[in-house]
């Protein structure tokens, strides 16, 4: 959501703020600002819409003067998006400034508390209450009047800090927010994710929960909540400079689609040996795993479609009960949960809210939490008991691509896994399904060399109003992600439906012209989906489907057939994903859709 970017150094800051806050523009954001420290100066320029609209208030930050500043790209929460509400926020006389990411839930309190004392309020927002907060408690030590502010918070935050009371020095801490400090050689940065520091430094630290970090000169040093100095380790980035950029593509949702042959490779390759899976980072004992009972996938938007697949492939693998969950439902609704049970969290970012939240609450209840996670040292992959990293690198398109691939490969990875341990499926089944799982990547790859019949469907279709996906079993698990992914970045709107609710109502919505993609790729079920397909066709449907290679029978039902590689039914969605990302791509890049940052959507939803 918000970005902060944070430097002192000898350079000048503001221009440099300004590019570190592009490389987080894909976490979504409606408004600009930075704060900049010249000696005891401070100067602060913001501004509602897209960075570019800062950059030319400000001459890409070159006629601000100063060494030091943080930057902020705001995701209205309180308040609308405006110049007032924008960050950074300054205290009452103006001497401390600060950006803020999160939301401090007692704001109310504190703000009709901070009036009562005399303080002023400018904006609308919760992040004002801090400003003023660290006015209120400032006696000389800035480090002070963090802790005591922050004890008063409730909520979560990121926070950047600069003050005319300390000239050459920089402030930040964070509370269930993300933060890093960047380490350059006689300058740092603070920022809310790697991407924004990376061409300047591969050293980083991670922050923890209230960890406060105060920057003077070249100096760096991390104090706990009891102001007691904290050594840290530096997390050493491993992936290029080169992984956050678009690298030639037009879109980073395009690159991060031909991304998914390797990252599915660098996913599953290291946790497989001689044909069989090794989850060598899982602290599950076989103890633990005899004695499971039920599982729950939990996760929010794809991460949760990837826990849909998750509960159809488990419970025929492991046959284990399991129960796909939304986050944000899962939280609220009381869920009866036993130490024996396994929570298993999906998060590309590990910073989603809902997820977090839901996380928390299962761990409360006594369950362990198995957490599948992109971002290293993200908040869910800290505090779940167990962590299956995938290796998808950052994604920076707002529509997770890669990400869902690689969170499908640990779905099946664990699948085989249990399903080794419970002895729920024979050696050779088991290698069967290895062998296939090694072969997606290059089956990926040769889907990804020639896609010209889904860019001239689309090139054909875009105009349309309503396209519905259809699907049984495991292909009405892709019908989800297909239909999202089409509506997040087109606009177009999309409905997924299991193909047996036809008759049930969703019926009615077909007439000439209607676009539906039926997907047909379940052998099992396959003869079913063709009843399904006469039933559209006939009341004037336009039918693409999407079949396994050999499936032939289907080019008489449909209008178009789009043939995936044969592969193992179970697998089948490895691959029919990415016909339907690039299908969604090509359909949004032909309305001239903004593919990359899609309008009222963030990468990283980390607020409820
Ligand atoms: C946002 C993104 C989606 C993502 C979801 C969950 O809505 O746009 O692509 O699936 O958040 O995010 P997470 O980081 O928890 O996987």
């Amino acid at each position: 959501m918000c970005g902060i970017v944070g430097y002192i150094g000898p350079g000048q800051a503001a221009p440099i703020l300004i590019q570190g806050l592009q490389k987080l523009e894909y976490r979504g954001y409606d408004s600009a600002g930075v704060a900049v420290l010249d000696g005891d100066l401070i100067t602060i320029k913001k501004a509602k819409g897209r960075l570019s609209v800062l950059s030319q208030k400000t001459d890409g930050g070159r006629n601000l003067s100063g060494n030091i500043g943080i930057g902020h790209t705001r995701w209205a929460t309180h308040g609308a998006p405006s110049d007032e509400n924008s960050h950074p926020h300054v205290s009452q006389g103006g001497h401390i400034a600060v950006v803020h990411n999160g939301i401090i839930e007692n704001y109310k309190k504190l703000k009709e508390s901070l009036m009562a004392k005399g303080y002023a309020f400018l904006s609308d927002t919760d992040t004002e209450v801090i400003s003023h907060l660290l006015d209120y408690y400032y006696c000389g030590n800035m480090i002070d009047a963090l802790v005591k502010a922050i004890n008063r918070l409730e909520g979560s935050y990121a926070l950047g800090v600069i003050s005319s009371y300390h000239p050459g020095e920089m402030f930040a801490v964070r509370k269930d927010s993300p933060l890093i400090v960047g380490l350059g050689e006689d300058r740092n940065y603070i920022a809310s994710d790697i991407p924004a520091v990376l061409e300047h430094t591969r050293k980083v630290y991670l922050l923890e929960d209230k960890e406060i970090v105060w920057f003077k000169g070249n100096e760096v040093k991390i104090f706990d909540i009891d102001k007691q100095e904290v050594q840290k380790d530096i997390f050493h980035v491993t992936w290029d400079a080169g992984a956050a950029e678009k690298g030639g593509f037009e879109h980073f949702m395009l690159k991060e689609i031909y991304e998914q042959p390797s990252v599915i490779r660098d996913t599953i390759s290291p946790r497989i040996r001689d044909g069989k899976v090794y989850l060598d980072d899982l602290k599950m004992t076989d103890e633990d795993i005899a004695k499971l009972s039920r599982i729950y996938v939990v996760g929010c938007g794809s991460a949760y479609h990837v826990g849909v697949v998750g509960k159809y492939v488990i419970e025929d693998m492991v046959r284990i009960s399991v129960s796909a969950e939304l986050a944000s439902e899962f939280r609220y609704r009381k869920p009866i949960l036993t130490p024996d049970d396994l929570v298993v969290v999906i998060s590309q970012s590990g910073e989603t809210a809902d997820t977090l939240a839901a996380m928390r609450e299962a761990k409360r209840l006594g369950c362990r939490v198995l957490a599948i996670v992109n971002v290293v040292g993200s908040s869910v992959a800290r505090e779940a008991d167990d962590v299956i990293y995938t290796w998808a690198g950052p994604e920076i398109a707002v529509a997770t691509t890669k990400a869902y691939s690689a969170q499908l490969q640990v779905l099946y990875l664990l699948s085989l896994y249990l399903a080794d341990k419970k002895a729920t499926i024979t050696e050779a089944e088991h290698k069967k399904i290895v062998a296939e799982l090694l072969s997606i990547p290059d089956k990926v790859s040769a889907i990804l060399k020639d896609v010209t019949l889904l860019q001239e469907y689309a090139a054909s279709h875009y105009n349309a109003k309503d396209v519905f996906f259809l699907g049984r079993g495991l292909d009405y698990c892709l019908a989800l992600e297909g239909s999202l992914k089409l509506k997040e970045i087109s606009y177009i709107h999309s409905e997924a439906y299991a193909a047996g609710e036809l008759k049930h109502g969703t019926i009615s919505l077909i007439e000439e012209g209607t676009i539906v993609t039926a997907l047909a790729t379940q052998r099992e079920l396959f003869e079913k989906m063709l009843s399904n397909i006469k039933e559209v066709s006939s009341r004037g449907a336009v039918v693409f489907a999407v079949a396994m290679a050999g499936d032939t029978d289907i080019a008489s039902e449909a209008d178009t057939v789009y043939y995936i590689p044969k592969t193992l039914p179970v697998l089948a969605p490895a691959l029919t994903i990415v016909p339907l990302q690039i299908f969604a791509y090509y359909m949004a890049v032909n309305k001239a859709c903004d593919v990359d940052k899609p309008r009222n959507l963030a990468k990283s939803v980390t607020v409820e």
